[in-house]
């Protein structure tokens, strides 16, 4: 293969394709793996059964059948879906959006990938611009999106121990420096891979920061408000016309529908609208589709309140509990799960690296993240970035359990051969 540039940084090794590959591979080799890796929702049979019923109305009436698998929609994506997702914003937070604010797009992933080309890289001043993530670890599928090499910066965050072994990253504004060629601040919230939810204080502060230098601040709440609401906190949905939102269907259950919104300024969703349209001629229907029948009947923020929330909280507080008992006397720090579904587990001492850990755990039958695949864009060497798993528990409750425990037996193990 003689490969282009592009096609030889996009061929090769890359984490996100790495953690794709191995949540496929991981089953193949060992059916009974626990699979506590990827980013996949949970199976909640109350949500599987609303979905369907969603869907066989839609299938069941040729029209919007039609409008569904038949046409092309415009750059901008399906009018009837953004018209009732505005509608609803501004009735459940009175933000001043309206249909012109909103562009479907193939899921969050595609829609940063985009956006983040169109903000970072070289610059008309021949400058090298890139995103900042004022608040790291975070999203490891961030990592490799950039077209061009030094993509992102991070800022390391404060920390601040809690009782029972717990703590909280806090972004640390004294140190928060802002270059003059960074082109946008970007935050997962809640975020992955800590299920840390940011304040309402710290967000408001960074969309301040970030209009004080003319940059917008990327918002991605795939796990968050205003769905699917897999929020724990009290933290309020945040949005203004300097923040670029990113929603995703996903996380309600959906990740095979790859859809999602992009919520922005006028100017900004068009723009996008228009780099969207030249690499995907146009997003898919199937997810405006579900998601106007599930805004017609209110069940798309009611599904998180009433059972994706309640379902995942349960999960976290048991997950936590678990991992405690199962890491007996060795020194650990579990970051406060705040949303989405994630225990982020801090080894202070661990006597060897994250992704030798991650290999054991893997030997034993149980399949986590190793966390230095999430620092994207952190320059400065930070011993705590080899200290960390990322551990889901959007799993069933015996799974979790035995998960948790096979993982307190290694990590007791690993530290037992060091002594
Ligand atoms: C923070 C975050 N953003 C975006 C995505 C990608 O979402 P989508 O399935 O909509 O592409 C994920 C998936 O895990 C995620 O964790």
């Amino acid at each position: 293969m003689k490969l282009s540039r592009f096609g030889e940084r996009y061929t090769r090794h890359s984490g996100i394709v790495e953690l794709m590959d191995d949540l496929g591979s991981a089953l193949l080799g060992n059916p009974n793996m626990i699979m506590m890796g990827g980013g996949n929702p949970a199976r909640i049979p109350a949500v599987e059964a609303l979905f369907q019923r969603h869907l066989h109305t839609i299938i069941n009436d040729p029209e919007r059948c039609f409008a569904m698998l038949g046409r092309y929609q415009g750059p901008m994506g399906d009018e009837q879906v953004r018209s009732l997702l505005a509608g609803l914003l501004q009735a459940e937070y009175g933000w001043q959006v309206t249909a012109a604010n909103i562009v479907v797009t193939n899921g969050s992933q595609s829609a940063f990938s985009i956006l983040a080309n169109m903000l970072a890289g070289e610059g008309s001043a021949n400058q090298n611009q890139v995103i900042q993530f004022p608040l790291t670890p975070e999203y490891l599928g961030y990592t490799d999106t950039g077209l061009v090499e030094n993509f992102f910066t991070a800022t390391k965050p404060s920390i601040q121990l809690l009782a029972d072994n717990m703590f909280k990253y806090r972004v640390d504004f004294e140190n928060l420096t802002i270059a003059d060629n960074v082109a946008a601040l970007c935050v997962s919230r809640p975020t992955n891979p800590s299920g840390n939810v940011l304040t309402d204080e710290e967000v408001l502060k960074l969309d301040n920061l970030a209009r004080t230098k003319a940059i917008p601040l990327i918002l991605d709440v795939a796990y968050g408000l205003p769905f699917p609401g897999i929020q724990f906190t009290a933290a309020n949905a945040y949005w203004s016309d300097n923040v670029i939102m990113l929603a995703s269907l996903s996380k309600l259950g959906l990740p095979g529908l790859r859809s999602g919104f992009l919520i922005a300024s006028e100017e900004m969703a068009k723009a996008f609208s228009c780099v969207n349209t030249i690499l995907n001629l146009a997003s898919g229907n199937t997810g405006a589709a579900l998601a106007t029948s599930l805004l017609r009947t209110g069940d798309l923020i009611r599904l998180g309140g009433a059972v994706l929330r309640p379902w995942y909280s349960q999960k976290a507080e048991l997950a936590v509990t678990c991992l405690q008992a199962a890491l007996g006397t060795v020194p650990f720090h579990i970051h406060k799960p705040e949303g989405a579904f994630f225990l982020w587990l801090w080894l202070p001492g661990l006597p060897i690296t994250c992704v030798q850990l991650f290999e054991k755990l893997k030997a034993a039958g149980v399949l986590v993240i190793p966390g230095h695949t999430s620092f994207p864009g952190l320059q400065e060497p930070w011993q705590h970035t080899q200290q960390c798993i990322r551990i889901s528990y959007a799993v069933d409750a015996q799974v979790l359990q035995k998960g948790l425990q096979m993982i307190g037996r290694v990590v007791q193990e690993v530290y037992a051969n060091a002594g």
